[in-house]
């Protein structure tokens, strides 16, 4: 699938990857070797700081996207996956209206979908009067943040994007089910690979025909997975969906 970027129109730089339009009307997405980090300098899948150039980071996240992204497909959940070239870091998607594109009064809306099996991070630093750092759910828990780096990527819940028209509260029902699924699909993957998921995050948006699909990707940054109690890293999971 090469594709002469250079010869695309470019539609958006983004933290580690780059959009282009393609002359079909689907969007190019890019993938580099930029990782994200948190302002502590540490890696962290809700980092909004552009970290160190990693190599292979951004072969890792294509693999790792399209690994999952199959499998998600195959449990009935649709993605904009169209093709993939690992090569040279491309990646043809459906293009998509990110959620609240129509009532956002800045560029680039979003919401984004954590699912979590173990408190950690920000869920513990927000609510850790009540949940201690490292409990267990008995099932996924799904929540919501805004993709809105000047104000530190908001928590919000269903009713205020209801009300905010960002995404209807039907919408949000369909949207968290997805999630639970992915959860479960992600648990189970890691499970038979020895390792252990923590949470991890996605992204929807409106295809244009109106329905909600999957998008963006599910890379190692995306996840928080541990190993033998370990933390692992970035490139210890991408090394996984390597072979
Ligand atoms: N199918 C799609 N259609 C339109 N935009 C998309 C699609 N998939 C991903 N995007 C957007 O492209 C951008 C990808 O670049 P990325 O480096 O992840 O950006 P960001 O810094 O916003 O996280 C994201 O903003 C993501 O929401
Ligand atoms: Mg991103």
């Amino acid at each position: 699938m090469l594709n002469n970027i250079s010869e695309l129109p470019l539609l958006y730089t983004g933290k580690t990857k780059d959009v282009y339009e393609l002359p079909n009307g689907n969007i190019l997405l890019q993938f580099t070797d930029k990782t994200t980090m948190n302002e502590k300098g540490e890696e962290d899948p809700g980092g909004n700081l552009v970290g160190k150039l990693v190599e292979g980071s951004g072969q890792a996240c294509i693999l790792m996207t399209q690994h999952f992204f199959n499998l998600f497909e195959e449990a009935g959940i649709p993605t904009h996956l169209v093709s993939v070239d690992v090569k040279n870091l491309q990646m043809e998607v459906k293009r998509v209206s990110p959620i609240g594109e129509k009532v956002c009064l800045e560029k680039g809306s979003g919401v984004e979908w954590i699912g979590r099996w173990i408190a950690t991070g920000s869920f513990t630093k927000h609510y850790g009067k009540y949940i201690e750092d490292g409990r267990q759910f008995t099932a996924p828990f799904v929540h919501t943040t805004l993709k809105d780096d000047m104000r530190n990527d908001p928590y919000i819940d269903e009713y205020t994007l209801d009300r905010l028209k960002i995404l209807s509260a039907d919408k949000y029902q369909i949207l968290k089910g997805y999630t639970e699924k992915i959860a479960e699909i992600m648990k189970v993957e890691f499970m038979k690979l020895g390792c252990e998921l923590y949470d991890f995050k996605v992204e929807y948006g409106d295809d244009l025909q109106g329905n909600l699909i999957l998008i963006d990707e599910i890379g190692p940054g995306s996840a928080r997975v541990y190993k033998n109690g370990k933390k692992m890293s970035k490139i210890e999971i991408g090394t996984i969906f390597q072979q």
